[in-house]
Formats: C-alpha cells, sequence, structure tokens
C-alpha cells in the first residue's frame, strides 16, 4: 500500500538483508531499517519495530534465514527458534510461521537449506499477502450491503492496527475497507486511539490517510457513545490469536467494544487469516496475554514545538502501573468472522466447517 504516494510492503528481503519499516517512528518519521542477524530480528519483535499477528510470523520467517546465513548449525538453528517463538507470547503466527519453517529445514544440512529456507519464507510472505486479499474481497460484501441499504457513507470502527501495516499487505480489519474504498464505496473510520502506544492513532489513521480514506480518531473510550447515538454501521477488528472455539484474542480494549456493539445491536467482525487460527487451546484462560513494561503507559511520546520527537512522563512519579496488552472476546459476542477462505459464525462447527478440520477435535 501507499506511503507518500509509493507502493510499500512492511517487509522485504535484499542482498542477505532483511528490510523493514520501523513502526515505532510512524507517522512522524518514515525509516526502512535492517535486519542482518537473528538477533536483529529478535529484538525488532520485541521492541515492536515491526508488529502485528501476521508481520511478526514473517519477520520471524526471515529471522531463521538470517540465522542460516551467519551459521549453518542445526543446534544454532534450533535456539535461534526458541527465542524467536519466545520474542513475543499472544500472537499465534509467531509460532506458526516458526514451526512451518522449522518443518523443512529440521536435519537438513547440505547447503541447499538457505534455499530452502529462503523459499518457504517467500512463500508464508505471499500467502499472507493473498490471505489478506481475499479478506477484503469477502469483507467488502458485508460492506457493500449497508452501503446499498443505506444510501450513505458507512461507518466502520476499527481498534489498534489490524492495517497493512500489521500484516505485508492489504490488512486484516482494513482489507474490506481498502477495497470499498478502491471500488468507491463512502466510507469513514472510526479509530480508536488505542492506549498505551497508540497503533490506532500513529498506524492506522496514518494508513487510512495514505490512501485517501477517510478517517476520525476517537479516544477509545467514545466508541459507546457513537454507537448509542447511531454512529456506527459495524465494528472490524483484527486478532492476534483465535481459538477454534470463536473466542478471540486481540487487543486490549477489543472486548470492551464488543460489549457496546452488542448493548448497541451494531455487528462486530474480526478479520483474520487462517494462520491467526490456534486449533489446540480450547480454554481461553490458557492463552497468554502479553504484560509490558509499565513505562508504555506513565510515558508518552510526540513532537515538541520544536519538531524534535520527545518522551515525557505523565503519571504521578510514585505511581504503579499495569500495561496488558490483550484480552479475549468471546465468541457469543463475535456477529461473524472474515477468513480468506469466506465469512462464517464464530462457533468451532462452523470454523472447522470452513477450514475442513471436521477431524480435529
Ligand atoms: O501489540 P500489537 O501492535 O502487535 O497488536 C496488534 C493487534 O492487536 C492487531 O489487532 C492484531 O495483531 C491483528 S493484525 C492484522
Amino acid at each position: 500500500m501507499l506511503i507518500n504516494g509509493k507502493a510499500y510492503r512492511t517487509i522485504w528481503f535484499e542482498k542477505n538483508i532483511v528490510k523493514i519499516i520501523d513502526q515505532t517512528k510512524l507517522p512522524h518519521q518514515f525509516i526502512v531499517k535492517n535486519l542482518r542477524t537473528v538477533k536483529d530480528s529478535i529484538k525488532a519483535i520485541k521492541t515492536m519495530e515491526v508488529r502485528g499477528a501476521p508481520l511478526i510470523g514473517v519477520t520471524a520467517a526471515y529471522g531463521l534465514v538470517l540465522s542460516i546465513i551467519e551459521k549453518n548449525d542445526q543446534s544454532f538453528l534450533r535456539e535461534s527458534s526458541d527465542s524467536l517463538i519466545a520474542s513475543r507470547p499472544t500472537a499465534i503466527n509467531l509460532k506458526w510461521a516458526v514451526d512451518r519453517m522449522m518443518k523443512k529445514l529440521s536435519g537438513v544440512n547440505s547447503n541447499e537449506i538457505l534455499k530452502i529456507a529462503l523459499e518457504e519464507a517467500k512463500t508464508i510472505t505471499e500467502e499472507d499477502v493473498n490471505f489478506c486479499k481475499n479478506i477484503g474481497l469477502n469483507g467488502l460484501k458485508i460492506i457493500e450491503d449497508v452501503a446499498r441499504k443505506k444510501k450513505d457513507t458507512v461507518n466502520i470502527l476499527t481498534h489498534c492496527n489490524a492495517g497493512w501495516l500489521a500484516t505485508i499487505d492489504w490488512g486484516t480489519a482494513t482489507s474490506p475497507i481498502y477495497h470499498a474504498h478502491q471500488k468507491g464505496i463512502k466510507v469513514h473510520i472510526w479509530v480508536d486511539e488505542t492506549r498505551p502506544r497508540n497503533q490506532g492513532a500513529n498506524l492506522t489513521s496514518f494508513e487510512l490517510n495514505e490512501e485517501g480514506v477517510p478517517n476520525t480518531i476517537i479516544t477509545d473510550n467514545a466508541g459507546g457513545l457513537l454507537m448509542n447515538r447511531g454512529q456506527v454501521d459495524m465494528c472490524i477488528v483484527g486478532t492476534d490469536r483465535t481459538l477454534s472455539t470463536g473466542d478471540v484474542c486481540n487487543k486490549i480494549g477489543t472486548y470492551l467494544k464488543a460489549l457496546a456493539a452488542k448493548d448497541n445491536n451494531v455487528p462486530f467482525y474480526v478479520a483474520l487469516p487462517s494462520s491467526t487460527i490456534d486449533w489446540e487451546i480450547k480454554d481461553p484462560t490458557e492463552i497468554p496475554i502479553e504484560e509490558r513494561d509499565e513505562a508504555e503507559l506513565s510515558h508518552i511520546e510526540g513532537l515538541d514545538k520544536d519538531n524534535k520527537l520527545q518522551k515525557i512522563l505523565i503519571y504521578p512519579q510514585k505511581s504503579k502501573a499495569m500495561n496488558l496488552a490483550f484480552d479475549i472476546t468471546p465468541a457469543r459476542l463475535v456477529t461473524k468472522l472474515i477468513t480468506e477462505k469466506g465469512i462464517c459464525v464464530a462457533s468451532e462447527k462452523e470454523i472447522k466447517k470452513l477450514f475442513n478440520q471436521s477431524n480435529i477435535s
């Protein structure tokens, strides 16, 4: 998608170097960063220079490519894969991508290993682009339907950044929006600011602006009132891990938005590629919920009057804070899941039917 009128992806491979857009610097600075070692990849995921479930999966896949370039050794590769999986706990795409790579690479001792690793990382990348494109084409039908009935602008609320910056291209929650916009359907997006890291304001609003999609940033607590006033036609959010039971784990605050949507009869959609489905865990309390540094809450970063990036403390110095990064929205609050395969009810039966997984208990 576009930044300054130029088409980009979030990650690419060039002359044995992985290139990423440093998302900790957006929207104020556009910096392309080089990842040269597996350690660089782990750091980029931990510090959220790259973030979003599908993108951290692909970064981990390329991290293993870098590990092989550094040292073609099976025990180093295993260590690298363990460290990559541990770099962020909640999004399942990370483990999914590493496991998929390791299936191809474990036990391969020939010089062919680099070629195999690169091919698999590229396949995962292209697959994600196609998944996201198809999520968009499937979700477009929902937006078209509302636009046809309403005969006016469709107002969509989204939380965090499940945009193209969280994937490779198109995004998940934003893909139906971009497809609708490109088709000439009038859409307007309510963008939850998404404290504490402000992925909504800093990333979603930024990328929608670059694509010319009308949007308004709101505080995380404003959605309920807007829904109550009839100013939201639907919510579309992304997810970091969706259980086969239909329970959805996503950025903290998603659950409260789903509750407000239910109370106001606003449809609540979750957009996801199949790589985000956890087929193993059934009990949502078993999902590891990332707890991040409290400094992300107590400090805020922005441009000062001289256009310099500054970080300032906004809390009382003696106060403690707790920074839980994700929550779980129970399946009963989810209207439908929008996937690359189609749209389905958030229930085990429907999800398994859609993905032909009837043999998984
Ligand atoms: O902590 P983040 O910024 O990695 O969280 C991202 C989200 O919660 C997204 O909604 C999710 O990863 C879906 S990405 C298409």
